[in-house]
């Protein structure tokens, strides 16, 4: 079993019968969303999703989970996603798999949210991977240069067929080149005022629980509550 497995499996067993359960994009939320697919049609699960994008939607679909849209429920009991980078002090940077929007907004709405990785994900300081930044099309490029001005190395995120890519909220997205973030928190702030930013991938204080893949099996890392 692959480690992106392990985490899905033992973040599945945190779902429990009546829960409205926000689902997760990527690689790992596959397997989160496969486990609960299996235990809806095994073991009866009751349980109703509420998914993050059109990709992790056609999953659930295709297996059988109840879903609701986020707009038909006044809050999501836990949502389970994955990470790209997770920080020494449990912040996090997503939208590697360009969901960060509709992620963003089911993990506001949530009561409680667990993120799920491999060991790979878990560093000292976040930065090292491309920070996600989705924009409006209308005066993107004012955006770009304005990010190049603070030397912050933005590049467009592309389709494999070479074309700006479009996310399921009909943005483009910048990714910052930034190497390291030295304090989340000012650049969320400065992000979110940023005329033409709908959403960044910099998620602060969001989580309560990290489910970390190891070979020796998953660690179940609880975030101290603030
Ligand atoms: C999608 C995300 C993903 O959760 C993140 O990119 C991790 O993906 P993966 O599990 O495939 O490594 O934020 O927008």
């Amino acid at each position: 079993m692959n480690l992106k497995e392990l985490v899905g499996i033992e973040a599945a067993k945190f779902v429990k019968d009546g829960m409205t359960v926000g689902l997760g994009t990527g690689s790992t939320a596959y397997y989160l969303v496969k486990e609960l697919g299996r235990r809806v049609n095994e073991e009866g699960l009751k349980i109703t999703g509420v998914v993050t994008s059109s990709k992790t939607e056609e999953q659930a679909k295709e297996l059988g989970i109840p879903l609701k849209a986020i707009d038909d429920v006044e809050s999501v009991d836990l949502t389970i996603d994955g990470a790209d980078e997770i920080s020494d002090d449990f912040q996090g940077v997503k939208g590697g798999g360009a969901a960060l929007l509709f992620e963003k907004v089911v993990a506001t709405y949530s009561k409680d949210c667990i993120w799920i990785v491999d060991e790979s994900k878990m560093v000292n300081k976040l930065g090292n991977f491309p920070l996600p930044v989705e924009v409006v099309p209308f005066g993107s490029h004012n955006v770009f240069r304005l990010f190049e001005s603070k030397g912050y190395k933005p590049t467009w995120r592309m389709t494999d067929s070479n074309e700006l890519l479009t996310t399921d909220g009909g943005h483009y997205i910048i990714d910052l080149h930034l190497e390291v973030i030295e304090d989340p928190h000012a650049l969320a702030a400065e992000l979110d005022t940023c005329v033409g930013v709908v959403e960044h991938g910099l998620f602060i204080d969001m989580i309560s629980r990290v489910i970390v893949g190891k070979p020796d099996g998953p660690q179940i890392l609880e975030v101290p509550k603030k």
